[in-house]
Formats: structure tokens, C-alpha cells, sequence
């Protein structure tokens, strides 16, 4: 939990630790993930303080790269310029699209601080979030570029004598990938990612929030071998460039990360189009809970509870936003939660002492404030406010409300914002509670009972599912990431099987 408040630890923490994980000697770890370092990255190391210069000196040098809107009109023209392109990219060796991705990996490791600096400025990202972010973003392009390699192989498959059979995997044409604001370097990096590794097209859609980051990362992946007809940037809103996008009548597929109602949007007018049935992998929202049973350590506890809920401002979609905590230690966690909370930092994103910057927009601001208002009157208030600075906009203290059952949560509340509810009796009843909710994402367990954890982890029908620990920043090739029911349909981000939704499969028998 001091961690996350103390500014003289953490950035170091975050961009040098040491990664051991063992790789089975038979099989090395094939790629130098950075996520995978993030994993043990629990433990201190202040060799290398001289990191933290260049992070804050690329912030007042970092321009905003500035962009166009696409007009909805142009998208005919620009989708047959994709397509046109793709067909010859697909016919690429997957060996050479994958060193496309390492050398845009290798670029974007070591342009870290400017990438920071625009998730600073655009995204108010804290400086820990935006180097976390930047090496999710490395990951994601080293992963998938390891994985096209695997999946993209082809496998031979018995026959009889005479006869050969042999399975292909080829790119399915132009993937329209829509991306949201809360991770726009790194979940833009890896859908875009996944697509080109396959030998895909792609016309690429991110967040009106958060156009530059989006931006300086397509500059980047075209400055180091993909070509600028394969990957199209189009700039606007969801409403109207993301809609006419999804409407072309050739797209191969589209990928989207966003909430679920936007999520059924898009499956709705795909299910309206004429000819093929087109593919949509969709990573929605959550509204995640951590079982917190009578065994399970407070402190433990709490600083997950204050890492998964209000780090990140709670944007993430994998944030904690039920606590649900047995009856006989439900004081004193709620207690440490609350003077861990107190510590926190609220305020300029651009200061390193920062824990929880500002949220996205007004629109964001005042969905969370109504939330709030509404709690205040009907709920017991763990946690009142702290005292804000004026500046910067949009400021939200972590809030702590008691509710009194599971189903009073209706809508995932994309914020500070935890509510905590006291059980008692079987636990197996409260998973089924969470599960009636109809999400899907992400889970904490907190106990001391192996058999439990294990027990309740198969119940659950998420995701996700973290025991002893906090429920956010899956790590790439690590966790793979993504849930079910109204949180999305699944594969899973940086996981092995995210790729094949991605490729067409060809079975191909010779009579020799
Ligand atoms: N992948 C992020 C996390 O695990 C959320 O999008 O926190």
C-alpha cells in the first residue's frame, strides 16, 4: 500500500526488476517480455534512479501529435486500398511480419519516455500506469509476433498411404479494431498487433479521447515495416466513423474493447449485413468482486483491495468493484482500507508523488459524481472524500460505500468507487450471487484454504481469477486476459489461443 503512495519507490520498481522466471530447458522462453518482469516486480530496486530523468524530462519536449478526423464518406476508398494491400501482405512470410513487430517492439522500448509523456498529457495516466502501459504495449508486439510463428506453422495431419493432409492457417482480409481510452497504447497496440502478425488488414478506430497516442503508434509500426495501406488510422467518433467502419461490406472482422452495450451494437449491425458471417471478439466491461473469507490475511487484503479499486483512477476493466468480506474481520479490513486509502495521492498525474490522477472526461466525471450522490444518500459512507486540490479537472477521491446485497450492484461504475458488503454462511452462495450478475471478468479470492480457493475458483464462471493478490494488470503471455458472459466473448488477450480467431483454416489433401 506504501508502495502506491511513496514516490521515492515504484518507477524504479516499475523499470528494472528482475525477471526469474525458468524457462523448461527444453523449450526456452522465446520472448523478452517485459510483463513477465512486471510479475515479480513486487521487490525494491533503487539501482537505477538515474531512469527516472528521462521519463520527466521527455514531458514538457513530447508534442501531442496532432490529427484529422476521417470523414465517413472516404471509407469506401480506403477499406479497397486495405484490402488491395492486405492481399499482398498475407502472402508475406509470417517470419518477416513478425520482425516487423520486433523492430517496432525494440523502438517503442526505446522510446518508453516519450510514450509515457503522451499517456501523461492525453490519458492522465500516472507515471507508474504509463510505464506499465508502454510495456504491456512491447509485450503485446513481441508476444503475438512469437505466436503467429507457432500457430501460422502448418501441421501435417495422417493419411493414408498416397495421401497427404496438412492444416493452414491464413489471414481471414481487413479486421476493424475499435479501442477504448483506458489502455489506448496498450490495447490498441496489441489488437492491432494480433491482426497484422496473422497477415491481416486493418483500419484501426481508437478512442475520440485519446487519438495521439494511437496515433504516434501507428507512425511508429509504419517507420519500421508496415506498410501504411495495410494499417489505416481513422480518427472520429464511435457514433459515425466507427459505425461506417463496421458497415463496409468486405470487413473480415472486427475487434473491440468497450463497454457491452456498444459491444452488442456492433453485433447487431454485423448480424445485419449481407453475406458472410462476420467474426467479433468483443472485451467488455466487468463488475468484479473479491471473496475475502474468515482465514484470509487483512493486510493482504487491503493493499489488494486499494491497488485493484483505486489505482488507475478505477478505469480499468478488470477493477475491483465489490468487496465482499466474511462478517468476523469485516472492521478490521475495512479500517486498513481506509487509512490506506487516506494515503493516497490524488491529483496532477504529472507529479511523481501521484497515486490517482483525474478521470477521462466530464462525461466520466459526472456518471461517477451521480453514482456517488445516490450512495450518499442510500448507503452507509466507509470512506468520505478528501480534501482535493483545484486542479487539474476531474479529480475523484476514493469512495468506500457499504451495500447490503450482491444484486444491488446493476452497472459497472468506471471509477473510484468500491462498494463492500458483509457475508456470512457458505461462500459457494456469494460466487453464485456474483455469477447472477451476468459478468464475467475478473475475481478475487482471499483465504488460507487451498482447497477453497480452488473450489470456489472452478465455481466462478470468470475470466479471471486471482487468490491472494490484487485483480488488476494482467501480464501478457502470462495471464491471459479477458471473460465471459457481458464481459465479452472471449479469446484471451495475450494468451496462445488469441491468434486463431483472427486466421481462416485450410485443410489442404493431395493425392500423391
Ligand atoms: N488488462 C488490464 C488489467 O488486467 C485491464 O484492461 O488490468
Amino acid at each position: 500500500v506504501h508502495q502506491l503512495a511513496d514516490p521515492t519507490v515504484g518507477l524504479e520498481d516499475l523499470l528494472v526488476s528482475p525477471l526469474h522466471l525458468a524457462p523448461e530447458p527444453s523449450q526456452p522462453l522465446p520472448v523478452a517480455l517485459f510483463g513477465a518482469q512486471r510479475a515479480n516486480s513486487m521487490g525494491v530496486d533503487l539501482s537505477v534512479t538515474s531512469q527516472r530523468q528521462p521519463l520527466l524530462d521527455a514531458l514538457p519536449t513530447t508534442p501531442v501529435p496532432v490529427v484529422t478526423e476521417t470523414d465517413p464518406a472516404a471509407l469506401p476508398a480506403a477499406f479497397e486500398r486495405c484490402a488491395t494491400a492486405a492481399r499482398v501482405w498475407r502472402e508475406v512470410p509470417v517470419g518477416e511480419r513478425a520482425q516487423a513487430l520486433r523492430r517496432s517492439a525494440d523502438a517503442l522500448e526505446a522510446e518508453l519516455p516519450r510514450f509515457c509523456a503522451l499517456l501523461v498529457q492525453e490519458a492522465f495516466k500516472t507515471w507508474g500506469d504509463a510505464v506499465a502501459e508502454v510495456r504491456e504495449a512491447v509485450d503485446f508486439l513481441r508476444y503475438y509476433a512469437v505466436e503467429a510463428e507457432r500457430v501460422m506453422a502448418p501441421i501435417e495431419l495422417p493419411g493414408p498411404t498416397g495421401e497427404s493432409n496438412t492444416l493452414l492457417l491464413t489471414a481471414r482480409g481487413v479486421w476493424v479494431c475499435i479501442s477504448p481510452w483506458n489502455f489506448p497504447l496498450a490495447i490498441f497496440a496489441g489488437q492491432v498487433a494480433a491482426a497484422l502478425a496473422t497477415g491481416n488488414g486493418v483500419l484501426a478506430k481508437p478512442a475520440e479521447q485519446t487519438p495521439a497516442v494511437a496515433q504516434a503508434m501507428v507512425d511508429l509500426l509504419h517507420r519500421h515495416g508496415v506498410p501504411s495501406d495495410v494499417l489505416q488510422l481513422h480518427h472520429g467518433a464511435g457514433e459515425t466513423v466507427g459505425a461506417a467502419l463496421v458497415a463496409q461490406p468486405g470487413v473480415a472482422g472486427v475487434v473491440f474493447t468497450g463497454s457491452t452495450q456498444v459491444a452488442k451494437i456492433i453485433q447487431r449491425a454485423l448480424a445485419a449485413k449481407d453475406g458472410p458471417i462476420v467474426p467479433l471478439i468483443a472485451e467488455t466491461g466487468g463488475i468484479n468482486a473479491m471473496l475475502v473469507d474468515s482465514t484470509a490475511l487483512p493486510e493482504q487484503v487491503a493493499d489488494a483491495v486499494v491497488q485493484s479499486a483505486f489505482r488507475s483512477a478505477g478505469q480499468r476493466c478488470s477493477a475491483l468493484r465489490l468487496l465482499c468480506v466474511h462478517e468476523v474481520i469485516a472492521d478490521g479490513v475495512i479500517e486498513m482500507i481506509r487509512g490506506a486509502a487516506r494515503e493516497l495521492v490524488v491529483g496532477d498525474p504529472a507529479q511523481l508523488a501521484t497515486d490517482v490522477g483525474p478521470v477521462i472526461d466530464r462525461e466520466a466525471f459526472d456518471n461517477i459524481e451521480r453514482h456517488v450522490a445516490r450512495l450518499a444518500r442510500e448507503a452507509h459512507d466507509l470512506l468520505p472524500p478528501q480534501a482535493l486540490p483545484a486542479e487539474p479537472a476531474h479529480l475523484v477521491p476514493p469512495r468506500m460505500f457499504e451495500v447490503k446485497a450482491v444484486a444491488d450492484m446493476t452497472q459497472e461504475i468506471f471509477g473510484p468507487v468500491l462498494h463492500v458488503l458483509r457475508w456470512r454462511g457458505e461462500p459457494e452462495a456469494v460466487i453464485d450471487q456474483i455469477n447472477a450478475l451476468g459478468y464475467g471478468l475478473t475475481l478475487g479470492i482471499q483465504t488460507r484454504i487451498d482447497s477453497r480457493a480452488q473450489a470456489l475458483a472452478t465455481r466462478a464462471h470468470v475470466g479471471n481469477v486471482y487468490v491472494n493478490r490484487n485483480i488488476i494488470g494482467a501480464v501478457v503471455g502470462v495471464q491471459p486476459f479477458g471473460g465471459e458472459g457481458l464481459s465479452g466473448t472471449g479469446p484471451k488477450a495475450g494468451g496462445p489461443h488469441y491468434l486463431l480467431r483472427f486466421c481462416a483454416e485450410q485443410t489442404v489433401t493431395v493425392n500423391t
